[in-house]
């Protein structure tokens, strides 16, 4: 019988749930599969639970078959996937949406504040037992309260997430347009201009667009150059929508004052000058690491493949 291929092993109660939905099971482990590994196991293969870790191409696909039906990717963001190439196979693609909203949000703010407010600075500075004394000027950060200004790129759910909670915190909030609905933008009193006022005025800039050719490198030199001199770019996206290069160079300059970032072009390479920069906070991708979330999403991406091998539209397709 036609197995269900998963790459890497998800959490405990959504392996039970693969395993009940009838067919042989291929797991990889939890490290990310080699790409011989993962075009061997996939062949012949009737759904593919992955993650972001896996490129799922024309090769992929051809190399599965013609009895693949369901790509159900464990991840809002779904850039590592040749949509088309899936459509053009009959393939249905799946992400997780919504679930992982609240805890990507949550971990923006927090690199806001630490990047804000010095936290990883003031941490070293008493790791490495430097003398310090208490002082009217010493590690002086971004008063979140004192009227500062958030400036959401891609306000979809996540940057809406951000947004209630950076309210929380007194923060004006500035938004690329949006074609959704306004109800809550009104309550929150979002003001919504275009990139490059955004960029001039915010003094958090913090991105939430997915990956498109559209998106990649939004954050370039010119971009970085319009922000202001104290402010802090945060990144929990995709890291190919910021010029690493660029951003490095505007960090080391001081042309902006911190970066916090979650995510990395090249993942899980990081630039190795960005480790080496006092101003940057720097975590591997962990904004939707918080246990109950990863629950939710690997059980959504089992539940998008039940549906499909029922003959059923999936709960959140892509395609
Ligand atoms: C996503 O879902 O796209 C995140 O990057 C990983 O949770």
């Amino acid at each position: 019988m036609t197995h269900v291929y998963v790459p890497r092993t998800l959490t405990d109660a959504a392996m039970t749930a693969v395993r009940d939905l009838g067919h042989p099971v291929v797991v990889g482990g939890e490290e990310p599969p080699t790409r011989d590994a993962l075009l061997r196991d996939v062949a012949g293969a009737v759904a593919v639970v992955c993650t972001l870790t896996e490129r799922i191409d024309a090769e992929f696909l051809d190399a599965a078959g013609p009895g693949l039906k369901v790509v159900a990717n464990t991840a809002v963001g779904y850039d590592n996937i040749d949509v088309p190439a899936a459509t053009a196979r009959g393939v249905r693609v799946t992400n997780t949406p919504g679930v992982l909203d609240g805890a990507t949000a949550d971990l923006t703010m927090a690199l806001i504040l630490a990047a804000g407010r010095r936290v990883l600075e003031g941490d070293r500075l008493l790791r490495e037992q430097t003398p310090w004394v208490w002082g009217p000027r010493m590690l002086l950060g971004l008063d979140l309260s004192a009227g500062a200004s958030l400036g959401v790129i891609g306000y979809g759910r996540i940057g809406r997430a951000v947004a209630r909670r950076a309210k929380a915190f007194d923060m004006r909030i500035l938004a690329t347009p949006t074609s959704s609905s306004l109800t809550e933008e009104d309550r929150l009193g979002v003001r919504f201009v275009e990139l490059p006022e955004l960029l001039e005025q915010a003094d958090v800039v913090t991105v939430h667009c997915p990956l498109t050719p559209a998106t990649r490198h939004l954050i370039d030199a010119d971009a970085l150059r319009r922000m202001k001199s104290t402010a802090i770019l945060v990144n929990t996206a995709r890291g190919g929508i910021v010029d690493e290069r660029a951003l490095v160079a505007a960090l080391r300059a001081g042309d902006i004052a911190g970066a916090g970032l979650d995510v990395f072009d090249g993942e899980p390479k990081v630039d190795p000058e960005l480790l080496t920069l006092e101003n940057a906070v720097l975590t591997p991708h962990i904004g939707s690491a918080g246990t109950a979330t990863r629950e939710r999403m690997c059980r959504l991406s089992v539940s998008n493949v039940a549906e499909v091998l029922a003959g059923r539209d999936p709960v959140t397709p892509v395609n």
